[in-house]
């Protein structure tokens, strides 16, 4: 026997109790008469204590030489400790060893597993073994197995059946690159690792399935981020005979029922909805983190002959004008300003930044007052709704640039003047967003969410005009603090319709055919009206944790260019391999490091 208690366990009422404990050293103390050792499991932490009295002079001898993170068996005597320990449930205590076995020994560490400062990303992926010995990485692998649990509960009890699909699969729509798995048994074929199982979910309610959930691993081959990995998790979820409200309610409280299980937090209130047009208008981003406000602020009335250009110019292209408010102006130095300008420039195209500073004494300080008469400068000084002791960020150019450029400046500014409210957790439905989005790259349409989502009925006289940008879906995005943890759509489950999108997309009939044809045929067979979503279950636990990295809620996570350090991987494969039995020949390859 290793143990008959765990390491949080002891307490006053087992004085007496001859016990046996096990676990990892996690501090020795030789203090010349005693020495005390924390021994540490996954539950908690209780004292060793030995003297030659209660322990003989050769085990006391003995535990001298311990060292950090060597695993121990101890037998001994539960007595009431001299010096208590508010700080730890078994801090009344101390066991007085009896017996000690050294179980495994421990070279020295990489680390100390009790180190809280920063560790390089490096050093902790590729010792993560010892990395999830530190409490907030074994705190956070507990809430992760507490919100798996939670939804399992609510998924079931809701009769949604859990059912698996294959990894060895084909690409599917969701648009980024696939991993690919060549095949030995069909030599020169090759299978894509799932973006999602979206076709299979969809195939299981023509199936008749009904409620399908599933925790599905995911695999995207794109640029990796903070809330991006290669190989994620979904909470896949698809239901048959709803409509978009019926999805959303039941999400929401799927939602609050695992927010209240991981975070212990209820909320009661429903979330906020706003449309795709509107969290891109007043905010600049599908994803609105909306615990601070900020909201972008349209000036193509009061700059449309303003006097000025850049502004005029971007106007008549079609473009906008619009600006951005920020509080604490003294911190806008011309350092700063020129700061965030080149910030817009380099990440979003921008040509330039304009912005009116207002004084703590309502001076006003601005590299473009010059192009404005009285009258226009106190227009659009109004328009902003400027203060004193506040600055106008502004810019003029295409759609694209103007949104996303202002977004982004945004969030920046909303973390570097601390205007967002930590303690907060800001729910919101973004919903109609468009079907086509046109990509200037490619020259054509993409689907903006995936090809299967439903268009809305009015919406469908556009699909033969060239006002494809105009048509809405039954789609929605849930969004926490400015995170999209899931998303989801009604489905297309009308095969000639679903024939038309996949025309709109700029599909050849053979590309069709080869990609999706076996859907096409499965929408013959009978389909019910479906839809349903699927949540990120990294980034929805990142964002209850208030994580600023996905890869500290993923046991084992890759690195940004999507390496796992512990294991090597990915690695190169025997010459004999590729060639004898995938029949693949690798073109010459420079290695970076
Ligand atoms: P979507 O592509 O929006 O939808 O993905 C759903 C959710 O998965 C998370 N996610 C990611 N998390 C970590 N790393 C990534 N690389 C990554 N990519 C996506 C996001 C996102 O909201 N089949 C559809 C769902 C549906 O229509 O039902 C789909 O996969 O949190
Ligand atoms: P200029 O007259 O070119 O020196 O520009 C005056 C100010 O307008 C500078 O602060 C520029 O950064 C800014 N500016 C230039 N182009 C743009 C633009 N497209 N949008 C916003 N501000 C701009």
């Amino acid at each position: 026997m290793y143990r008959n208690y765990k390491l949080n366990e002891l307490r006053m009422e087992n004085i007496g109790e001859e016990v046996t404990l096990s676990g990892w050293i996690s501090k020795v103390r030789d203090l010349g008469h005693f020495v005390f050792i924390d021994l540490r499991d996954r539950y908690g932490i209780t004292q060793i204590l030995l003297n030659e009295e209660v322990s003989g002079s050769e085990l006391f001898e003995e535990a001298r030489k311990y060292k950090n993170e060597w695993v121990l068996k101890v037998t001994g005597v539960v007595a009431e400790r001299s010096s208590k320990n508010k700080n730890i449930p078994t801090g009344d205590i101390e066991i007085e060893a009896k017996k000690i076995e050294v179980l495994s020994r421990a070279k020295q560490l990489p680390f100390e597993i009790s180190e809280t400062g920063n560790l390089s990303e490096n050093m902790r992926l590729t010792y993560r073994y010892l990395d999830i010995r530190r409490p907030k990485m074994l705190n956070n692998i507990i809430k992760r197995n507490d919100m798996l649990f939670s939804i399992r509960k609510f998924m079931n009890k809701n009769g949604f059946l859990d059912v698996d699909t294959p990894i060895l699969a084909k690409a599917t729509p969701e648009g980024a690159r696939d991993f690919i798995v060549p095949s030995r048994t069909n030599k020169g074929d090759f299978y894509a690792l799932p973006q999602s199982p979206q076709l299979f979910k969809q195939i299981l309610m023509v199936s008749g399935i009904d409620k399908y959930y599933q925790l599905a691993k995911c695999f995207r081959d794109e640029d990796l981020r903070a809330d991006r990995q290669p190989e994620f998790t979904q909470l896949d979820v698809e239901m048959s005979f709803v409509e978009q409200e019926d999805v959303i309610s039941m999400a929401e409280e799927l939602t609050k029922t695992v927010f209240k299980d991981v975070t212990g937090i209820e909320i009661t209130e429903k979330f906020l909805r706003m449309s795709y047009d509107d969290a891109m208008n007043f905010y600049g981003s599908d994803k609105p983190d909306l615990r601070f406000d900020m909201k972008l602020i349209d000036l193509s009335e009061e700059t449309a002959d303003c006097g000025f250009g850049v502004f005029e110019n971007a106007l008549k292209d079609g473009g906008n004008v619009k600006a951005i408010v920020a509080p604490n102006a003294e911190k806008f130095s011309r350092k700063y300003i020129k700061d965030l300008e080149d910030y817009v420039k380099t990440y979003f195209k921008a040509k330039g930044l304009a912005y009116i500073k207002v004084n703590e004494n309502g001076e006003i300080n601005s590299p473009i007052a010059k192009f404005f008469s009285e009258e226009k400068l106190t227009q659009i000084i109004e328009k902003l709704g400027i203060k004193n002791n506040e600055v106008a960020l502004i810019l003029a150019d295409k759609y694209k640039v103007v949104h996303d450029g202002l977004g982004a400046l945004r969030l920046k500014l909303g973390e570097e003047l601390e205007l967002i409210d930590k303690n907060a957790f800001k729910f919101l439905w973004v919903v109609d967003f468009p079907m086509f989005e046109w990509s200037e790259e490619e020259n054509r349409y993409k689907a903006q969410h995936h090809p299967f989502t439903s268009i809305k009925e009015e919406d469908r006289k556009y699909l033969d005009t060239n006002e494809l940008a105009k048509i809405k879906t039954d789609s929605y995005d849930i969004v926490l603090n400015g995170y999209e943890i899931g998303g989801g759509s009604i489905r297309i489950h009308d095969e000639d319709l679903q024939a038309k999108v996949f025309e709109k997309l700029g599909f050849s009939q053979e590309e069709l055919e080869d990609k999706f044809g076996f859907f096409l045929e499965v929408l013959k067979y009978g389909v019910p009206p479906h839809g349903g979503l699927a949540y990120g279950i990294d980034r929805w636990l990142m964002a209850m944790l208030k994580e600023d990295s996905i890869k500290e809620v993923i046991p084992f996570p890759k690195t940004n260019k999507g390496q796992d350090l512990m294991i090597g991987a990915p690695a190169g494969i025997e010459e004999q391999v590729l060639e004898d039995d995938l029949r693949l020949k690798l073109l010459e390859v420079e290695k970076e490091d």
